[in-house]
This record gives C-alpha cells, structure tokens and sequence, in this order.
C-alpha cells in the first residue's frame, strides 16, 4: 500500500503560512516522491488557497471538519461539497479534538464520513483511546466501538487514522508492540486497501521507527506538520513498497 503522511495543521496557519508548503515542495525538487501520498490539511481559510496554489504538484490539500449536510442552516460550517468545489481531496473527520470540543458522536463522525464520500472525497475517521482507557486496559475495546460506530457502510475509500488521546501533542507515543497490536486490530476491521494511519507525537525521530511498524500505512501529524524542517523528514521516512 501506498504510505500516507498527513499533516493536520488544526487551528494554525495565516495566508503567508503558504511558504512553508512551498518550502516543502522545494525540497522534494519540485514534487512529492511518487511513491508516498503527501496531505496537507490547513485551516478552512487556507484550504482554497493551497489547493490552487499546488493543483500541478503532487501534494494534495484537505480539510479538517466537514458538515453532514450539503448546505443549508448551519451557520459557521463547511460542508464535505464546498471543501471538494475548492479542490480538497479529503478530510479528516471525527478527530479527537472535535469528538471532545463539539461532543461529537460516533453516529455523527460516521455521518460526516459518508458525506465526504458522496461529496468525493476520501475521509480520515479518526479513533482512539483515553489515558485512562488504556491504564484500565480498555484501549482495543475503546477503539472497537468507535469502529464499529464511526466507519461508513459503504465500501468506498476511506482512510483510518489511530490517535490514542493521551499522545496527542505531548509528546508521548505507545510502545512499537502496542501501535502494532492496535494496528493489527483495525485491520481486522477494516475492508482490505485502507489505508491505517497512526498519529500522535510522531517527529523526525521516531518516524522511522514507527512508520516501519507492520500495519502502519502512513502517518497523521499535527506539531511536526507546520514546518517543512520536520515535515519533510517525516514524509521520506515511510518506507516505500
Ligand atoms: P500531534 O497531533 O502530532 O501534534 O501530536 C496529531 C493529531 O492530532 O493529529
């Protein structure tokens, strides 16, 4: 399978952030190694910009959230068909900052991922474990649910990003055995070509490290995704296949 390295940029990134994507770009020499799928997905306000700005390259542009609905009367919201009209590829959905900030359900997250793909685009469902989920030993049961609720029905392409809460910008991972162990268990359930990224504090340092773990097809970054410096590193160290 071909890796995935997304950098998810959350709530940071003015009109001028557009260098660093540049930077980036100038690095692999003009565009992204054939061999790895490249993402950024900036704030809503950057997301037309970038994805004009870098049609021609191999580097697509996402969002973060989307709407379930294709329009209509929710003020403040974007919907799956405005981030493809501008050239989105795909979006991340259910993240575990919004499933906390917006008391977003499983139903719901699966609700957004079904839009994204009627909309064409390929969805991020995003899942994971507490801290104190996993200190109880609950992590596999945690994930489980959130599966079984937030996976769309259909079988188009969709793409599974692991984010065990507790490593979430601080800097700490899961041991390689556990990555591997929660990795193994998605792809029980998940139909064969998805894509299964892990995130959380992952760096230039331990990129390598985890990106060689079986199961993982790629990596969802946050921090380490605002500045080419550490982006770049991050991209090349998926091992190609
Ligand atoms: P982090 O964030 O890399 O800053 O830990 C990952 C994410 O939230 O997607």
């Amino acid at each position: 399978m071909k890796p995935l390295i997304a950098g998810n940029w959350k709530m940071n990134g003015l009109s001028n952030a557009i260098a660093e994507v540049e930077a980036l770009i100038a690095k692999f020499d003009g565009s992204a190694p054939d061999d790895r799928d490249v993402l950024i997905c900036p704030p809503t306000t950057l997301v037309a910009q970038f994805a004009a700005a870098f049609s021609d390259e191999a580097i697509q542009i996402g969002g973060q959230d989307c709407h379930v609905n294709v329009s209509g009367a929710h003020t403040g919201d974007v919907s799956a068909q405005m981030l493809a009209d501008v050239g989105a590829a795909f979006v991340i959905v259910g993240h575990s900052e919004r499933r906390a900030d917006h008391a977003e359900t499983n139903e719901l997250v699966q609700a957004k991922a079904t839009a994204a793909l009627k909309a064409g685009l390929t969805p991020i469902i995003c899942v994971g474990e507490t801290e104190a989920e996993r200190k109880a030993g609950h992590a596999l049961d945690v994930v489980g649910e959130q599966l079984k609720g937030s996976l769309p029905e259909t079988r188009d392409e969709f793409v599974i990003a692991y984010e065990p809460v507790w490593a979430i910008g601080t800097g700490l991972t899961p041991t390689n055995d556990d990555i591997a162990e929660v990795h193994a268990f998605i792809s029980g359930f998940a139909p064969d070509g998805v894509r299964i990224l892990y995130g959380g504090s992952v760096k230039p340092s331990n990129a390598v490290e985890i990106l060689a773990i079986k199961n993982v097809d790629g990596a969802l970054v946050g921090g380490a995704s605002l500045k080419a410096d550490d982006f770049y590193p991050i991209v090349m160290a998926a091992p190609s296949n």
